[in-house]
């Protein structure tokens, strides 16, 4: 059955996939809900808005975003309330960000108000597999990749935006060994580090790659030009407490993502009193630190990663342990805070919760 809601058109499935699922047992990003949005651009304009059935997708062997990487995207969660209401973590962020990601990579902005609304109706339609179970959530993937049928390099005339949605569980399911990255680099100033492009990731595979065969689960990126300041992780930014002053690198270089769990984490620190620092931090600092005992918090924040607690860092060959998880004061209270914010439990001071 097809109808139209908002100007979206939506073709109803046949039958839904969700008994599929074990709920009690979801792995990150490997199931997906039985509805996608799609919306195409060309001659010039954004074309009908629609919410289809979740299925393959038929592309030309030459798709300009196969070659040569115009492809971004998005990443941000839904849970369910007590009230049975859909709720989602300041979408507005993604929103704007995926456009200045989309304008770095030379590609054509969503307006706003059809990435806000794409979503809302793809969940509408999902509603049935938002989880409100302590942990899960529904991973929201907006996406767009360029979709010229010519393999000459120029920024593509036509795209494609998809908003696919997998229920998912932890993305780390225990505190993170890192190494300080002291060879490869994620970005460089000038570069394309601060958008969410596809390429960033498929380019940090290699060092994480070699990082995992050393024992670590993560990589923490350092500058290009002299790997002594510290940047951000694979999939989240990073936050020290040194001396109960809440640390983390300053995003006026181009080179890191500007996170929204971050950017949320700073403004609840700042509402708790803490003093709240973004500038450029040597690796050299937090090592001392973490000798002298005054580290005694170290964390990533992300959509995906939640607050996922650092447990040990390795650098030039030393691993350092940090302090034990369960004495982190401000992640653990954080962590707790941001969790129930996102379920709905506390008021929304910040006006952070958009309701499908
Ligand atoms: N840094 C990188 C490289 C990421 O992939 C992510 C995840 O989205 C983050 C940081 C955290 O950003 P956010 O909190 O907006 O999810
Ligand atoms: C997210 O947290 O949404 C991300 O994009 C990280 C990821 C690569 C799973």
């Amino acid at each position: 059955m097809i109808s139209t809601s908002n100007n979206i058109k939506i073709t109803e499935i046949e039958t839904s996939r969700i008994s599929e699922v074990d709920f009690n047992n979801l792995p990150f990003g490997k199931h997906f809900a039985d509805y996608m949005f799609e919306m195409d651009y060309k001659d010039g304009a954004w074309q009908q808005a629609t919410v289809v059935p979740f299925r393959n997708l038929s592309i030309h062997p030459a798709t300009s975003a196969l070659h040569y990487g115009q492809a971004i995207f998005e990443g941000l969660k839904a849970t369910k309330n007590e009230a049975d209401e859909i709720l989602v973590f300041r979408p507005d962020m993604n929103a704007k960000r995926f456009n200045e990601s989309a304008i770095r990579m030379c590609m054509q902005p969503v307006p706003e108000e059809m990435f806000l609304e794409g979503m809302r109706a793809v969940l509408k339609q999902n509603s049935a597999w938002v989880p409100s179970a302590e942990g899960q959530s529904l991973y929201i993937r907006p996406f767009m990749i360029a979709t010229d049928e010519y393999v000459g390099i120029k920024a593509s005339d036509n795209y494609k935006f998809l908003i696919i949605c997998s229920p998912v569980g932890a993305y780390y399911s225990e505190p993170v060994k890192v190494k300080i990255e002291m060879e490869y680099t994620r970005a460089a100033e000038g570069g394309v580090g601060r958008a969410k492009a596809a390429g960033n990731y498929a380019a940090s595979l290699y060092p994480a790659k070699k990082g995992l065969e050393e024992g670590y689960r993560q990589l923490i990126w350092t500058d290009a030009k002299t790997h002594t300041f510290i940047e951000e992780a694979g999939t989240m930014n990073v936050i020290f407490v040194i001396d109960d002053v809440i640390i983390t690198p300053s995003e006026e270089k181009d080179t890191i993502l500007k996170g929204i769990t971050k950017r949320s984490v700073l403004e609840v620190a700042r509402d708790w009193g803490y003093k709240v620092e973004e500038r450029p931090i040597k690796v050299d600092e937090v090592i001392d630190a973490i000798k002298s005992n005054r580290l005694t918090d170290a964390f990533g924040a992300g959509t995906a990663a939640t607050i996922a607690p650092i447990s040990e860092i390795g650098y030039l060959g030393v691993d350092y342990k940090l302090p034990a998880v369960e004495t982190r004061t401000f992640s653990n209270k954080l962590k707790e805070y941001i969790n129930e914010y996102k379920l709905g439990l506390v008021e929304d001071k910040y006006n952070w919760i958009f309701r499908v």
